[in-house]
């Protein structure tokens, strides 16, 4: 039987366990990501584990996130990870310099390599043919200290792509479409590979695009073959020994198949709140936003950019919108002006961004009370903006510059002759300079760097082992598809607090259930019930460690993502999910919970739950391996690394 690109990757990688779907195996990891909101908990780890040496081949630490620094908390953070890379021997990447997804793929993603990242969007390296799957900056840490990955095998669903893209549609409007026909629960315990004689025809940018959004069908990480373009683009990046061939086997097995053909596709757009919420461009032209943004790791390459100028060229920015635009790193920024563009796109009225995450986790452009937004970004769940009330539209920078010029969602197509589009590609050489690296080799002496923790830099909260006798109350009850952005909500007011433990959670819940904290405070156990998919989204671990620090030692779902779950277990919560999907309707908020015997009962994987108020018992199932289980036991990953 022939082997799939995930196979392949994954049989290279085997330390333990065999790769039958659902079975839990262990993987090595050769090299990690993290940025200034995540991988404070990995240089958290690393500072209390004190490791002589990393296991992984390349680890990153990048500043890309809360760049702005408008206050000393968001310098004390970047102070923090750049003086922990210098001492634990990681690279740092200074603000500026770049989105951490997109610039890894420049830099260092390699064909047939598996990397972790504190981050969701990690998969976008798989554009390279890399294994990149996001995961908390607990477990990312874990693995820079030679605990490798633990994961369920997952599941190789293939999206096969035919034909060739037509001008004005976009790789966007493919990740769009994939999403229209799976939604964003699709590819929940899935990799998902790309193949197809219409891979051959994307540059490894627009297969970014894709990868980076395999995270919203809910996959584990999204992988593309390592083909002639990406020889040709590691050419491009003076990377060309970093290329090995991989593709799938021509006989490759998978679990399901989807077929896209790219001829037939037209320019989409995702209406509010959820990316599979799938509308043709032409559907909603009578949308009008306030403001549109063309950037994020998702669309933000020079060929995307590019596009954008030759669509705005010659046009003024529509007199009721605020274009703004961040290119994906310094590289293409460097480009972009010293080919002229960034003249061009200043002239029709566009502002240029650092080149950083910014308005996609809303630091900075925060849309009005009730705004709509246009946004290039991946995600456009409420309160990601920074703005509860805003309503944000995805769409491809084609549709997004076309929509900042006519003040409503159009259809590129209808504005101009996209044939013009046709020759916007990308260099054939890169400028290459990473002078705004910092790198292991640059520091003489690493043990002698003092790790500066500044004021906003909390302890690690911990907790005890996992109690045999759990009593507790249920603090809030939640719907389907609750987001980690709905536990912790974005803005650069709540994100500046992300290493101050006590501050940032006076925020959890905030928008969702006003009063969440005062209630959570007054209990000293709680346990918080969710529907179908709980936990979705970004991998912000603080969505676990936060009703954690509150006392929150179960959480009921009818299901959960993958990301949150292994963020639950990692701060010793107990991710429960109902036997029997109905019981979730028979209990309520201030109801009672009591489990008894909960260490025996966890060895069964089932347990049983009563709620004497009630007078009811209901079943749950508690899928983790064994290794999960010696980490809750032990009341979460950091006491079991002390205690290792
Ligand atoms: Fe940054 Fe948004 Fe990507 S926050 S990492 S640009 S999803």
């Amino acid at each position: 039987m022939g082997l799939s690109i995930t196979n392949k990757i994954l049989t290279n990688h085997l330390l333990e366990g065999n790769l039958n779907p659902g079975e839990q195996v262990l993987v090595s990891v050769d090299q990690t990501l993290g940025h200034d909101l995540t991988g404070i908990m990995a240089a958290q780890v690393l500072e209390s584990v004190k490791p002589e040496k990393l296991s992984t081949e390349t680890s990153v630490f990048y500043c890309d996130h809360n760049t702005l620094a408008v206050s000393s908390e968001n310098a004390d953070d970047h102070m923090y990870l750049k003086t922990a890379a210098e001492k634990y021997g990681l690279f740092f990447s200074k603000p500026g310099n770049g989105i951490c997804h997109f610039l890894h793929c420049q830099r260092f993603a390699k064909p047939g390599k598996i990397m972790l990242g504190a981050d969701s969007h990690t998969p976008t390296s798989g554009a390279l043919g890399m294994l990149s799957i996001g995961s908390g900056g607990l477990t990312v840490a874990k693995s820079m200290l030679g605990e490798g990955f633990r994961m369920t095998t997952p599941k190789v669903i293939n999206i096969r792509l035919t034909g060739k893209l037509n001008p004005g549609v976009a790789a966007k409007d493919i990740a769009l479409e994939a999403l229209r026909i799976l939604t964003v629960k699709g590819g929940i315990g899935a990799i998902i590979e790309y193949t197809g004689e219409g891979v051959k025809t994307l540059s490894v940018p627009e297969r970014a695009t894709l990868a980076n959004m395999s995270i919203e069908l809910g996959a584990t990480t999204g992988v593309f073959p390592s083909d002639e373009v990406t020889y040709q683009f590691l050419v491009a990046e003076e990377r060309a020994a970093d290329w090995v061939e991989l593709l799938p086997d021509e006989d490759a097995v998978y679990d399901k198949v989807v077929e896209i053909d790219l001829n037939e596709l037209e320019p989409l757009v995702a209406r509010p709140h959820m990316p599979d919420l799938v509308s043709k461009a032409r559907e909603v032209e009578d949308v009008k936003p306030n403001s549109v943004f063309i950037g994020s790791c998702t669309n933000a390459s020079y060929s995307d950019i590019l596009k954008a100028s030759k669509i705005l060229k010659g046009h003024k920015v529509h007199k009721d919108i605020d274009l703004t635009i961040a290119p994906g790193s310094k590289q293409v920024l460097e480009h972009l002006i010293r080919d002229g563009i960034l003249a061009d796109l200043v002239e029709s009225g566009a502002r240029i961004l650092e080149c950083a995450c910014g308005p996609c986790i809303g630091i900075g452009q925060v849309p009005c009370a009730n705004g709509i937004a246009v946004r290039t970004s991946n995600r456009n769940f409420p309160g990601r903006s920074g703005s509860q009330s805003a309503s944000v539209y995805l769409a491809s920078p084609e549709t997004a510059a076309a929509t900042a010029i006519t003040g409503h969602i159009t259809d590129v197509r209808d504005f101009m002759d996209v044939a013009e589009l046709s020759d916007c590609s990308e260099p054939e050489a890169y400028r290459i300079d990473d002078s705004s690296f910092i790198k292991p080799g640059d520091i003489e002496n690493p043990k002698d760097v003092e790790v500066i923790k500044g004021e906003n830099i909390s302890d690690l909260p911990m907790r005890g082992a996992l109690r045999d006798r759990i009593e507790a109350v249920s603090v809030i009850k939640l719907g389907d598809n609750i987001t980690t952005d709905d536990i912790i909500p974005g803005g650069s007011n709540i994100l500046k607090y992300i290493a101050n433990i006590p501050k940032f959670a006076e925020f959890t819940f905030c928008y969702t259930d006003p009063t969440f904290v005062e209630r959570i405070k007054k209990l000293d156990y709680s346990v918080i019930i969710g529907g179908e998919n709980y936990g979705q989204g970004s991998s912000r671990e603080h969505a676990a460690m936060l009703p954690m620090f509150f006392g929150t030692e179960v959480v009921f779902a009818k299901s959960f993502a993958r990301i949150h779950k292994e963020n639950l277990i990692n701060y010793g919560i107990l991710p429960l999910v109902f036997k029997n999907k109905d019981d979730y309707d028979k209990i309520d908020m201030d109801d009672t919970f009591v489990i008894e015997d909960v260490l025996e009962q966890a060895d069964t994987g089932e347990i049983a739950v009563k709620v004497p108020n009630k007078g009811l018992e209901f079943k749950t199932l508690l899928e983790v391996s064994a290794y999960d289980l010696r980490v809750l036991k032990e009341g979460g990953a950091l006491n079991y690394l002390k205690n290792k």
